[in-house]
């Protein structure tokens, strides 16, 4: 089945229509800069824009960076405070003229296009997708099911820091860090996850993952990790499968 997916981002806003049974992407990604202040009305006018661009009437999914519960935000994650409690889903569904919209965490969907159709195919254990980007986002999944809004990115650090502030991939760029200053910080973050948790597998997603034969070194951490199969459209992949499901 075509549906359309949307990754909506702390930096950028990326879409594709996608087949929801082999992960492929059907058309062009389209990106859109993330509104700045990214406040919900600003958010859904770009959703309108890009359903319009692929003059799409069908039922879209669409991955979003907060916290999400039944399509509703909790946490206004790396987003404008303004989310808090927003409907996303409905909010969506009205700005598009009432066309379907089935919206869920970013990094949660991330791992269910790898859980079902990349990486972590198959794998039984515990299994963290950790996204890396403007935040840090991680999915849960145990015996293939998915354990939603593990928010890891949110443990304390230092300072009453979050972690996803000293670690992220925006950390990087903000702090001109190295690409191995950088990686020995996700590296302090990886072997922390495993003490808490003992995964099985950890699977990178997010650009920088793309990177991942040029920091690998600098990673200690004694858990396999692979990279996202689907490396940054991972997001838009999961969105479109979660709304095929639902939308039934
Ligand atoms: C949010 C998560 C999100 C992650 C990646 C974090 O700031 O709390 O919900 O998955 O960023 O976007």
């Amino acid at each position: 089945m075509k549906v359309l997916g949307i990754d909506i981002g702390g930096t950028g806003i990326k879409a594709a229509i996608v087949n929801t049974i082999t992960g492929e992407l059907l058309s062009e990604r389209h990106r859109i800069d993330t509104p700045k202040p990214s406040e919900p009305k600003a958010v859904a006018k770009v959703i309108k824009e890009i359903v319009k661009h692929f003059d799409w009437k069908g039922p879209v999914g669409c991955c979003f960076p907060t916290i999400v519960v039944d399509g509703q935000c909790k946490h206004h994650g790396n987003l404008s405070k303004e989310w808090i409690d927003v409907k996303a889903d409905k909010l969506f569904k009205k700005e598009c003229n009432g066309i379907p919209f089935y919206v869920s965490n970013d990094a949660d969907l991330a791992g269910v296009a790898e859980m079902n159709l990349g990486a972590g195919k198959d794998k039984k254990g515990k299994v963290f997708v950790i996204t890396i980007g403007t935040g840090i986002g991680s999915a849960l999944f145990y015996k293939g099911k998915l354990i939603p809004n593990v928010e890891l990115g949110r443990i304390y650090h230092t300072d009453g820091k979050i972690i996803e502030k000293f670690a992220s991939d925006s950390a990087r760029k903000r702090e001109e860090l190295t690409l191995a200053e950088w990686a020995k910080r996700f590296d302090v973050f990886l072997n922390h996850i495993k003490i808490i948790h003992t995964p099985e597998l950890f699977i990178l997603g997010g650009g920088i993952s793309k990177k991942f034969d040029n920091f690998k070194e600098h990673l200690t951490v004694d858990v396999p990790i692979k990279v996202a199969k689907f490396k940054n459209n991972a997001g838009i992949i999961g969105a479109a499968m979660y709304a095929h499901k639902k939308n039934k």
